[in-house]
C-alpha cells in the first residue's frame, strides 16, 4: 500500500484569526491537490476561523498542541474535546520548541499520545536531535529513545495511524535543510524501529515526515526518498506559495 504524502504546515505563533482566514482564502487557490493530503496546524485561537475559511476545500486544519487531561483546573490548556468539537483531526505533539521553551518531555508527549488515541485525534509526534548531538554521533540513539518513549503503551492499530515528524533542531528556521540523504537515513531508522516494535505491516503504513527548512525548491527531492512521506513545514507554510510544496511534483 502506497503511503499518501502529507504536506503539513506548522504556523507556530503566527497569524491572528482574521489574518488566518484571509491567508487560507488565498491558499485554497494555490494548495489544491488530488494526490497530496494538505494540513495547516494553526494556533488554537485561530482554529474556528481557519476551519470556516477552509470549508469546502482540500485544506484540513490541525492543532499545534493538546493537553493530556479531559477537563479541569489546568489554566491555559486546551482539551482534546475542544479540538474535536471544532472539527480537528490532527495535532502536533512534542515539537522541539515545546520541549525547549515549555518543558515538554518524552514522558508528557507519551501521555498526550495515549490521550489523543483515546479521544480520536491523530498525533503528529515530533522528534529531532540538536547540532551537538549530531556532532557527538548519537543522532539515531537519541531519536530511537524519543520515539520509543513517545509510543510507550500504544497498540499496533494506534501506532500505524500516528504520524512521526523528524525535525533536526539545527535545520528548523535556519534555512539549513538536512540533505535528503541525511533526512532519509534518520527516517529509515525510525521505520526500522517501528518494525522492531510493531512489525512490518505497521512500519509499512506509518507516515514519517521530514521538517526543517522545507521549501518549494527542496520538497521534491526530500519527498522522493523512500522513507519520507511528506513534510512538516514552518516558515514556508505561512504564504500562499506553500502550494509549491503541495504541488512538488
Ligand atoms: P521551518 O520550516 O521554518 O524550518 O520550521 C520547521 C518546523 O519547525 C516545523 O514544525
Amino acid at each position: 500500500m502506497a503511503r499518501k504524502i502529507l504536506a503539513a504546515g506548522n504556523w507556530k505563533m503566527n497569524k491572528t484569526p482574521s489574518e488566518a482566514a484571509a491567508l487560507i482564502e488565498e491558499m485554497k487557490k494555490t494548495c489544491a491537490s488530488d494526490t497530496v493530503e494538505v494540513l495547516l496546524c494553526v494556533p488554537a485561537i485561530d482554529i474556528p476561523a481557519a476551519v470556516a475559511a477552509a470549508a469546502g476545500s482540500n485544506i484540513q486544519i490541525g492543532a499545534e498542541n493538546v493537553y493530556f487531561e479531559d477537563k479541569g483546573a489546568f489554566t491555559g490548556e486546551i482539551a482534546p474535546d475542544m479540538l474535536l468539537d471544532c472539527g480537528i483531526k490532527y495535532v502536533i505533539l512534542g515539537h522541539s520548541e515545546r520541549r525547549e521553551y515549555f518543558a515538554e518531555t518524552s514522558e508528557t508527549v507519551n501521555k498526550k499520545m495515549i490521550k489523543c488515541f483515546e479521544k480520536g485525534l491523530i498525533p503528529i509526534m515530533c522528534c529531532g536531535e540538536s547540532l551537538e548531538q549530531r556532532e557527538q554521533g548519537i543522532t539515531i540513539d537519541w531519536i530511537r529513545q524519543q520515539v520509543k518513549v513517545g509510543f510507550l503503551g500504544l497498540t499496533a492499530e494506534q501506532a500505524k495511524q500516528a504520524v512521526i515528524a523528524y525535525e533536526p533542531i539545527w535545520a528548523i528556521g535556519t534555512g539549513k535543510t538536512a540533505t535528503s540523504d541525511q533526512a532519509e537515513e534518520v527516517c529509515k531508522a525510525i521505520r526500522e524501529l517501528i518494525c522492531e516494535l510493531y512489525g512490518a505491516e505497521v512500519a509499512e503504513e506509518i507516515r514519517i515526515l521530514y521538517g526543517g527548512s522545507v521549501n518549494g525548491g527542496n520538497a521534491a527531492e526530500l519527498f522522493a526518498k523512500e522513507d519520507i512521506d511528506g513534510g512538516l513545514v514552518g516558515g514556508a507554510s505561512l504564504k500562499p506559495s506553500f502550494g509549491e510544496i503541495v504541488n512538488y511534483k
